[in-house]
């Protein structure tokens, strides 16, 4: 395994930087670009074996990470992972809190425990991940946290918990940016569009088929990358962007500002899917 970020080698060096929801997807391939940048990669997550995998893959970069179990929903598991990294680590230079789920339906379907489900998980578990970055890690030393929206500028139909908490997880961030500005802490967030992620194999074939469909109401008529969203984390969590915070980044092809009233002709020429994992990518 290797990976090509379009970064340069060692500009993560000497950094321990923790990436919640590590063991899949976008979680997974920021951790692989940040090991490859040099970060020792604390991998979060609630599945141990998922999250060994990816250290496993991480190893075989060369590169150092360990891995801490934690559901981000308890406060007593957030505020015991902060204190276990710290004393294995010593410092903590960037959080990215990717980790977060959410289930397709109808909103009259969804259930009050089905919505508080979601909200606590996307919500809540950014908050209590901020928070006690803050307190125990960044307050003294400054740190870069990332967060994980959804691109929902038009609403997101079919997801309506998970829409109404990354809208939340969006305000969180620019008040966050303002409040912690005075310890050096930067704080931004991404928000991806219909990324091709492992995360989609999880919605059913019926799901799999509509999502066919959006893809030919997305100007770039095509779907995302992985690498294409971890790009973005990265460059959030680099000197590059020491100037940025409070910001929300869409990483969506256009379709957030794409309307039906303007039709888009069929076209193969949107710029090229940039994969990391593919060795000749740049020939
Ligand atoms: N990934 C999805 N849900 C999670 C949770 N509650 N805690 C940690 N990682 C998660």
């Amino acid at each position: 395994m290797n990976y090509r970020s379009i970064f340069r080698d060692d500009l993560f060096a000497k950094q321990t930087i923790m990436v919640t929801g590590g063991g899949s997807g976008i979680g997974r391939a920021t951790a692989i670009e940040l090991a490859s940048l040099g970060a020792h990669v604390v991998l979060v997550g609630r599945t141990m074996e998922k999250l060994t995998a990816v250290s496993e893959e991480i190893a075989q970069l060369g590169s150092e990470s360990s891995t801490f179990g934690c559901n981000i929903r308890e406060e007593e598991q957030v505020q015991a992972l902060f204190a276990n990294v710290l004393a294995a680590r010593g410092r903590i230079h960037g959080l990215v809190n990717n980790a977060g789920g959410q289930f397709l339906s109808p909103a009259e379907f969804i259930s009050k425990k089905g919505f508080h489900a979601v909200v606590e998980t996307n919500l809540t578990g950014t908050f209590l991940m901020c928070r006690e970055a803050y307190n125990q890690a960044m307050r003294d030393n400054g740190g870069v946290i990332v967060n994980m929206l959804m691109e929902n500028w038009r609403g997101f139909p079919g997801m309506v918990h998970s829409a109404a908490a990354r809208a939340g997880i969006e305000n969180l961030t620019k008040t966050l940016a303002v409040e912690w500005a005075r310890s050096g802490v930067r704080i931004n967030a991404v928000a991806p569009g219909l990324i091709e992620s492992s995360g989609l194999d999880n919605y059913p074939d019926m799901a799999k088929q509509f999502i066919q469909n959006v893809i030919k109401d997305i100007p770039f008529k095509r779907m995302g990358t992985e690498s294409e969203t971890a790009a973005v984390i990265v460059f959030l969590l680099s000197p590059g962007a020491n100037y940025i915070s409070g910001e929300s980044v869409r990483i969506d092809g256009a379709s957030s500002l794409w309307r039906k009233t303007w039709g888009i002709e069929e076209h193969d020429n949107a710029p090229k899917p940039y994969n990391g994992f593919e060795q000749d990518w740049f020939v």
